[in-house]
């Protein structure tokens, strides 16, 4: 995805944050941030500018680095429970640095985080993004606790998609209407859109794990099936499929350690299936969901730049 805003005064800021941390924490916080990221997120939050009553470009930057801070602390306890070796095509913080280096940074960005939070936002927005990271840990905590799950029903991926992804995603937007005292019905909208955008994101995130060249999606394929993780492309060939597939798939999801060969036959299955087609399209529902949440906004160039960031969503490869 193109940059769409000019993040250099967030980048700024992110980097005076790691550096400020000491070497053992600006040397691994450093290497993540340089290693790429498309910095949804802090997009989200300076586009929301142009709808709030008056503009707060300053309050915004330190407000969209505090949501990128907090999305790097996810990942990187998020690479710690699933033991990940790359993310943003280099090697992890905790491949580099280990587990509990990659503890403590996680630590420390969210102290960050909310120092920065503390100081530029107000009760809603910290509200918003504490039970937003809040569901994210639940639910991660689930899906660890509860093992290899390959009876999960569509209704119950769902409500994961959204807990892991989509209540971050919505808070986004709408902290600028929120910090610069937009009509309610503006954050309403934006917190709409914000929110189908996260669940396409999620699901062609879940999509591209299964179908994605590990070398452009700059992270392995295949880790959510060896993690007995259930997504919806799995979820729908489990109900098309014969009864001897769905014993294989579900032998698969179910295995421990988990077969070398995981996708290879699975992915020509769920092609078979329209498995592949039937996520694109629930996708493509969540964006259409997003963009029509966008028309109760006023016609501000940034209107149509979010339109752009949700229907590139489903087309991107990585
Ligand atoms: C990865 O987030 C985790 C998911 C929610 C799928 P991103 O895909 O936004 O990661 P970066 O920041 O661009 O690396
Ligand atoms: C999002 O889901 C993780 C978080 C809640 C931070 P994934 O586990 O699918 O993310 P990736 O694929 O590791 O980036
Ligand atoms: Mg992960
Ligand atoms: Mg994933």
């Amino acid at each position: 995805m193109p940059p769409v805003v000019d993040l250099s005064a967030v980048e700024a800021v992110l980097d005076a944050t790691l550096v400020e941390g000491g070497p053992p924490v600006g040397r691994p916080g450093l290497h993540l941030l340089r290693a790429g990221g498309r910095r949804l997120r802090p997009t989200l939050v300076l586009l929301g500018d142009e709808f709030a009553e008056r503009s707060c470009r300053e309050q915004l930057i330190h407000l969209a680095a505090s949501v990128e801070l907090l999305h790097m602390a996810t990942l990187l306890h998020d690479d710690i429970v699933d033991d990940a070796r790359i993310r943003r095509g280099q090697p992890t913080i905790n491949a580099v640095w280990g587990h509990r280096l990659s503890v403590l940074m996680g630590d420390y960005l969210f102290a960050r985080a909310f120092e920065l939070l503390a100081t530029w936002g107000n009760q809603e927005i910290l509200r918003g993004l504490a039970g937003a990271v809040r569901a994210m840990a639940e639910v991660e905590a689930q899906e660890l606790a509860g093992g290899p799950s390959p009876d999960l029903t569509e209704q119950e991926y769902w409500d994961r998609v959204a807990k892991k992804t989509a209540l971050f995603m919505a808070q986004c937007p709408r902290l600028a209407a929120l910090a610069g005292d937009a009509p309610a019905s503006y954050q309403e909208a934006l917190h709409s859109y914000g929110f189908q955008l996260g669940l396409a994101y999620q699901v062609v995130d879940d999509l591209l794990d299964l179908t994605a060249k590990p070398s452009v999606l700059g992270k392995p394929t295949g880790q959510d099936l060896r993690r007995g993780i259930v997504t919806l492309p799995v979820i729908h060939a489990m109900s098309h499929c014969s009864a001897e597939d769905r014993g294989r798939l579900q032998a698969t999801i179910r295995a421990r350690p988990a077969p070398d060969d995981g996708a290879e036959w699975v992915l020509p299955l769920l092609e078979s299936k329209g498995s592949i087609a039937y996520t694109l399209a629930a996708a493509d529902r969540m964006v259409d969901g997003a963009c029509a949440a966008l028309a109760g906004l006023p016609a501000v160039p940034a209107r149509e730049r979010l339109e752009g960031i949700a229907r590139s969503v489903p087309r991107r490869d990585y």
